[in-house]
């Protein structure tokens, strides 16, 4: 045995000694072999305590030096007792689970094992400890110390030791591209440098994170944020069910958690089909379909949105499939939706309205009231209609049907479905219902509108004059 190594636990026999994961706050020079031994310790990393209030990180204060278990091994073995003992090594970004063995170094290696599973010789499972003796392996342990750096940390561990004792460290983002945006609280405010660097560091392809801060605008449903660490640019590539956006995530809506939705609603639409996107973004719906080969008519009322689903029906090269409109959704259906309907339902292709603004958008129902009251009624192709909308009441499913039916005028009977999009907050979830437009409505003769009872009079105002810019 090497004299560097200390054998800690020749056999159950010696249970009592325990291994040591003791941290020395001194640096060690580098990974050496230890001839110590010391109290059991389940922490393999302990929160420097000169690291407690950062606000400008300082990646040195958390190098420590830590002992760990190991495993001698010989090397014509090394492998199978690897793979035999994943369990039980250790698991840390950027520090090797096999180490040479500096003092034989011919013929032997060290297996480094996580203390918080192994501090003793029958720590190993039935399963490890035959494996170990059908190898020829002793069951020793042995110290093994090293250089623990802020490299080799996670970031929860970097932010505990940051944060104020006791006080929530979530650290949890989203991803756009780029770049990591998060929803700090109040009492993480004062750390908001450190742990943008952190979640920067630790996240490979993150160049930019970003605090959102509160809704800029409830109409165009972006955020307002503070770049926390990294560089400035805005601008994201994602790519959602194969298909790639870009756009400047500060001036559009884009959500991360919608893609399974876009993805369900879009195998829905067929080739040969008519969508109309009422409230489009950038495209997620839109593009998609037609590359389904569907023709699009997609809406967006914020300039910025309209600008970059221009750009991504180009990048997408779907260009000819999809027209494009800068409307609010109101005109939209008031304008290229009455102009197209009729001929499309002497048609074979289906036709789908698509509206996800959740938080209005079962108010726009009312604009499909009395539309065609000028053509003869038919019930042939009668439209589709995707309708999203926010629900915090117990039954979801009826509240949504409910409200639908009274901005639409009429009640929906049998010819709907809803569908559980996902939980946006404790009690609020968002829906969709879908539904055929009835000929009731859309041949109606009667073409009142209702008045919203969610959004207040001017903000309709004001997206009506938006309207008429283009
Ligand atoms: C919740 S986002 C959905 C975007 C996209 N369909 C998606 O699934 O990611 C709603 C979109 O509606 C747009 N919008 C808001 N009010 C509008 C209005 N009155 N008329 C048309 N578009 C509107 C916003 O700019 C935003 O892009």
């Amino acid at each position: 045995m090497s004299r560097l190594l200390t054998r800690i636990f020749a056999s159950g026999q010696t249970q009592r000694k325990l291994i040591s994961a003791t941290v020395h706050q001194n640096l060690c020079s580098a990974v050496s072999v230890s001839p110590g031994f010391a109290v059991m310790e389940h922490k393999l990393y302990r929160p420097p305590p000169e690291a407690r209030g950062m606000t400008s990180l300082d990646k040195d204060a958390f190098t420590q030096t830590i002992t760990v278990p190991a495993l001698r091994v010989p090397t014509g073995v090394l492998n199978k007792v690897v793979k035999s003992l994943r369990k039980s090594t250790i698991q840390r970004p950027g520090v090797p689970r096999v180490v040479q063995d500096k003092e034989e170094s011919s013929g032997f290696r060290l297996v480094l094992l996580d203390p918080h599973r192994v501090s003793l010789a029958s720590s190993f499972s039935e399963t490890e400890a035959e494996a170990l003796r059908s190898f020829g392996v002793a069951e020793e342990l042995h110290h093994y110390e090293m250089k623990l750096t802020y490299d080799n940390l996670k970031s929860e561990e970097v932010l505990e030791a940051v944060l104020p004792l006791g006080q929530d460290v979530t650290s949890g983002f989203s991803r756009v591209g780029h770049i990591a945006h998060m929803n700090l609280r109040d009492h993480q405010l004062p750390y908001k440098n450190v742990i943008g660097q952190v979640i920067m560091d630790k996240n490979p392809g993150v160049t930019c994170v970003v605090n959102k801060t509160n809704m800029i605008d409830s109409t165009y449903r972006n955020f307002k944020m503070e770049v926390m660490a990294g560089e400035e640019n805005m601008v994201a590539k994602v790519k959602e069910n194969g298909v790639t956006y870009e756009f400047d995530f500060s001036r559009v809506y884009w959500n991360p958690r919608l893609s399974t939705e876009h993805q369900r609603v879009v195998e829905l639409i067929k080739r040969g089909d008519t969508v109309f996107d009422v409230f489009a973004g950038v495209g997620p719906f839109a593009i998609p379909a037609a590359r389904s080969g569907a023709n699009v008519l997609a809406n967006d009322l914020n300039p910025e949105s309209y600008r970059w689903l221009q750009h991504n029906c180009k990048l997408n090269k779907v260009g000819g499939k999809v027209q494009t409109f800068n409307l609010d959704g109101r005109a939209f259906i008031q304008g290229p939706f009455k102009q197209e309907l009729p001929s499309l339902l002497k048609g074979d292709g289906r036709v789908h309205v698509v509206m996800n603004l959740p938080a209005l958008a079962l108010e726009f129902l009312d604009a499909f009231r009395g539309l065609l009251q000028q053509e003869a009624p038919c019930d042939q192709n009668l439209p589709t209609v995707y309708c999203y909308g926010f629900s915090k009441d117990e039954n979801a499913e009826a509240d949504m049907v409910e409200r639908a039916s009274r901005s639409l005028g009429f009640p929906l009977k049998n010819d709907y479905s809803v569908h559980f999009v996902r939980n946006v907050a404790p009690n609020k979830d968002m829906m969709c219902v879908r539904f055929t437009l009835p000929k009731e409505v859309l041949f109606s003769s009667d073409d009142k509108h209702t008045e919203s009872s969610e959004e207040p009079a001017p903000k309709r105002q004001k997206c009506e004059e938006t309207a008429h810019l283009t």
